[in-house]
C-alpha cells in the first residue's frame, strides 16, 4: 500500500495536489478539513460543533478527527493507499494514525511538506476567500490564526516522521505542475 500524508500549512496547495495524485496513484484521498465541511453541510451535530471552531481557525478536538479517519478507513477495506491531507495535524494524532494503520498490517510510507512562506500562503488564501464561500478564508484574521495554530501544534509532527525517517520536503511555490512532479520524484523513491 502507499500511504502519503501530504503536510504543509494552510494554504500550501495540499488538497490541489491530492486531486492530481488520486489520479496517478488511484489512492482514496482522506481530506479531514473536506470531511468536517461536508459534515457541517449536511447540518451534523459533529459538524454544528466543529463549525465554530474552524470559523475562528482553530483546531477541533483530536478524538473528533481521529474517530473520523478510523471510520473512513474500515469503509475503504480495498484501497491501494491513502492519501492523508490535512490529518494527522498533531503528535496525537499521529500516533493514533499508525495504531489505526497497524492494526491494517499497513504503515505510513512517507511525510511530503510543501513550504510556503507566510506572505503567499495569507495571498492565497484572501484570493480563494474572495469566491470560495469558505468562512474561513473571508477574514485576515482567521486566516493569520490558522497559520498560528500550524506553528504551534502542526509543525511538531513533522519530527515525528522524521524520528522514523520518512520526512521529506519540498519547495511548493511554483507551478501546480511542476510541484506535482517534485512530489513524484520523492514517491518514486519510497
Ligand atoms: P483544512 O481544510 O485542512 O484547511 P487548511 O489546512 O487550513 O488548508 P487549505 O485546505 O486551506 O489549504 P491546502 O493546503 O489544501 O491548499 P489548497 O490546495 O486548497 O482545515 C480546515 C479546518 O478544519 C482547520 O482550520 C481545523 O479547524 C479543521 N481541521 C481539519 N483537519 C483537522 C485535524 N486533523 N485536526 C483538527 N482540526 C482539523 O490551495 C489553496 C489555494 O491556493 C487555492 O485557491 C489553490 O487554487 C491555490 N494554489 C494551490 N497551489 C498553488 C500554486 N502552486 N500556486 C499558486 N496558487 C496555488
Ligand atoms: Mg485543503
Amino acid at each position: 500500500m502507499l500511504n502519503l500524508v501530504l503536510f504543509g500549512p494552510p494554504g500550501a496547495g495540499k488538497g490541489t495536489q491530492s486531486q492530481k495524485l488520486i489520479d496517478k496513484y488511484q489512492l482514496v484521498h482522506l481530506s479531514t478539513g473536506d470531511i468536517l465541511r461536508s459534515e457541517i453541510a449536511q447540518g451534523t451535530t459533529l459538524g454544528g460543533e466543529a463549525k465554530k471552531l474552524m470559523n475562528q481557525g482553530m483546531l477541533v478536538p483530536d478524538e473528533v478527527v481521529i474517530r473520523m479517519i478510523s471510520n473512513k478507513l474500515d469503509s475503504n477495506p480495498n484501497a491501494k493507499g491513502f492519501i492523508f491531507d490535512g490529518f494527522p495535524r498533531t503528535v496525537a494524532q499521529a500516533e493514533a494514525l499508525d495504531e489505526l494503520l497497524e492494526t491494517k498490517s499497513s504503515s505510513i510510507s512517507g511525510m511530503i511538506a510543501l513550504e510556503v512562506n507566510d506572505d503567499e500562503l495569507e495571498k492565497r488564501l484572501l484570493m480563494r476567500g474572495k469566491q470560495s464561500g469558505r468562512p474561513d478564508d473571508a477574514n485576515p484574521e482567521v486566516i493569520h490564526n490558522r497559520i498560528v495554530e500550524y506553528n504551534s501544534k502542526t509543525t511538531p509532527v513533522a519530527n515525528y516522521y522524521k524520528e522514523q525517517n520518512k520526512f521529506t520536503s519540498i519547495n511548493g511555490i511554483g507551478t501546480i505542475d511542476e510541484i506535482f512532479s517534485s512530489i513524484g520524484n520523492v514517491i518514486d523513491q519510497f
